[in-house]
């Protein structure tokens, strides 16, 4: 059982610490020696997602060499549209690539209903995970955002500004709504296999809420995640499970996100000038320090450091992460001292 009065969890029910939780987004990857001396025995990336004793080792990894307070599942957000068969490779050097992308309208109405057990291997990645944390250490399960994941399939690929996508909800608008639709229903019977096999915490990333305006950001991303998060709090097994919301550069202000009805916000390394009386009566706070700062030397952390933390001091429910996830070109000495830094300030 997964101790409740972990500094994370505390922070996750808006208690005000002395010392903030730490955990970093993309805390296991190619930036660790470690990381990379597993993923050579792989081509395919998502081959060595799909297989569970891995993943819980990746997922320990920068749990023992920086001591976190928080785990996150190892494991990609692209899992669900390789489980309704578009086909997903992420091939060395490059990024994720979909044999099947939805090139039109009929590839929506053709896609097989979301079977949650094609996605097992994750779930039993959880079970491996939780059961090698120590019980003080929460573990964090995952998904991409709707649009994130209608994004990816329908371009096939990463883009710069997902040109075609955009044209694709355009001309496609009710098809668009029936595949966000679906990825929803899909995204919380995932989630919630993860929780029962042993997730304590969600995180949502929606990294590609930056493609869209106001107005299209609520009709093809917000509301779709006020579902899901709604399903989760409905649902008996998930309703006390909290939910993280990211989302990479959206354009309007934060306080907007607290109507998605997450418990904890992430906060994009660009944002800046939170009303933070008004967020700490909805939300607890997680970052958002921008991760390029991690390329610079010692002194350049340490400043920039103090202004976040000067920033939460009195949050009630601040968690230490980044803006962003780690880059492969970070040293991990500077993750280490980083860690060490929050902790002695
Ligand atoms: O500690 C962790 O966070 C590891 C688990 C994790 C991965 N991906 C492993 C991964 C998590 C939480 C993710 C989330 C993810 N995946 C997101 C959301 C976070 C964000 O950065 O906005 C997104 C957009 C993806 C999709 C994805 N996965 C892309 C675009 C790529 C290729 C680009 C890249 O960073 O390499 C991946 C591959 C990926 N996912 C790697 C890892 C460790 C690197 C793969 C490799 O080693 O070849």
């Amino acid at each position: 059982m997964t101790e409740t009065n972990s500094i994370f969890l505390k922070a996750l029910r808006k208690e005000k610490l002395d010392v903030p939780p730490i955990w970093y987004m993309r805390q296991a990857g190619r930036y660790m020696p470690e990381y990379r001396a597993v993923r050579k025995q792989f081509k395919n990336f998502l081959d060595m997602c799909k297989n569970p004793d891995v993943c819980c080792e990746l997922a320990l990894q920068p749990i023992n060499a920086f001591n976190l307070d928080a785990s996150i599942l190892f494991s990609d957000i692209l899992t669900i549209p390789d489980a309704l068969g578009l086909g997903v490779e992420f091939l060395e050097g490059e990024g994720p690539v979909f044999k099947n992308p939805i090139l039109s309208a009929k590839d929506v109405k053709n896609l097989p209903e979301f079977d949650p057990n094609e996605l097992s291997y994750v779930y039993k990645a959880v079970t491996n995970i939780r059961q090698a944390l120590p019980s003080d250490i929460p573990l964090i399960g995952f998904c991409g955002s709707p649009w994130t994941l209608a994004a990816y399939s329908i371009e096939g690929r990463s883009s710069k500004d997902f040109k075609y996508t955009k044209e694709f909800i355009k001309v496609n608008e009710n098809e668009a709504h029936i595949f966000l639709d679906k990825l929803t229903d899909a995204c919380f019977l995932y989630l919630k296999h993860q929780v029962t096999a042993g997730a304590d915490v969600i995180q949502i990333f929606d990294s590609w809420a930056n493609l869209l305006d106001e107005k299209d950001y609520e009709n093809y991303s917000m509301s779709y995640i006020k579902k899901l998060i709604k399903l989760l709090k409905n649902d008996s097994e998930t309703k006390n499970i909290p939910v993280i919301l990211f989302a990479r550069d959206p354009i309007f202000n934060s306080n907007v996100m607290t109507e998605s009805g997450a418990d904890c916000l992430s906060l994009y390394w660009r944002v800046q000038n939170l009303d933070l009386n008004f967020l700490s009566e909805k939300v607890a706070l997680q970052g958002n320090l921008n991760p390029k700062i991690l390329l610079e030397d010692k002194n350049t952390i340490n400043k920039e450091v103090k202004k976040i933390l000067a920033i939460f001091k009195d949050y009630p429910g601040y968690i230490f992460n980044l803006g962003h996830g780690i880059t492969p070109d970070i040293n991990p000495d500077n993750v280490k001292y980083l860690t060490e830094l929050i902790r002695s300030i």
